[in-house]
């Protein structure tokens, strides 16, 4: 039996998803996006006798790491977040505690390993984390959508080669959990999502370019 514990929650005022990952045998997680409510996330740990270790961050937007600063208050983790977003939003918080990661970096958390994958588009430094068949996606996937490419940061080109090149080609039966509550699913399986997500439609650049910012075209 799985040792993994994946919790996912809701916070705030934007449908933030936000995840306990880590070990039932240890007892110890990573939080990942701690934003909105900082005290809520401590008190949730503490009620399931679990013990924060670090932060995860799938990208710099504020609503995913608006918590971080509040977070770093009550405990001194290290915050784990690509080298492109550190150096790309220029964080005034955490100095300390920040640890960039690169592509294909891996933590361990207990003994259950954590893999990060960079997938651009979004922002420049967005990744997702990889947990035995489970994605967790922050703002690059949503259930039957995908992160906006028109903030500063955001390339089309680049969301494109994320989906099609890196996500596309994972495992069909990888779960997919999204940074958002956008959706009447909570998750999905990525052979699911292959069928259903309008963004997994198209197999050119241009056709894709045309779906993600239809006002250029
Ligand atoms: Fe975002």
């Amino acid at each position: 039996m799985s040792n993994l514990i994946l919790k996912q929650m809701e916070v705030g005022p934007m449908e933030n998803f936000i995840y306990f990952i880590g070990d039932k045998s240890t007892n110890e997680v990573v939080v990942v996006d701690p934003a909105w409510d900082a005290n809520f996330l401590i008190e949730e740990a503490k009620r399931e006798n679990l013990n924060i270790k670090a932060a995860l961050v799938t990208h710099g937007h504020f609503d995913h790491t608006n918590g971080i600063e509040d977070l770093l208050k009550h405990l001194d983790i290290p915050v784990y977040i690509n080298k492109h977003e550190v150096d790309f939003f220029k964080f005034k918080w955490g100095k300390e505690n920040v640890k960039k990661t690169d592509s294909e970096d891996k933590i361990k958390i207990g003994n259950i390993e954590i893999q990060f994958i960079h997938t651009p588009g979004h922002t420049p430094g967005s990744h997702c984390f990889l947990v035995n068949n489970n994605l967790v996606s922050g703002d690059t996937l949503f259930i039957n959508g995908c992160g906006r490419c028109d903030l500063p940061g955001g390339s089309v080109e680049q969301m494109f080669d994320t989906i099609y090149n890196k996500l596309m080609k994972m495992d069909n039966n990888t779960i997919i959990f999204p940074g958002h509550n956008y959706a009447d699913k909570k998750s999905d399986l990525l052979l699911n999502q292959k069928e259903t997500n309008p963004f997994m439609q198209y197999d050119n650049l241009m056709s894709f370019i045309g779906k993600r910012l239809p006002n250029l075209m």
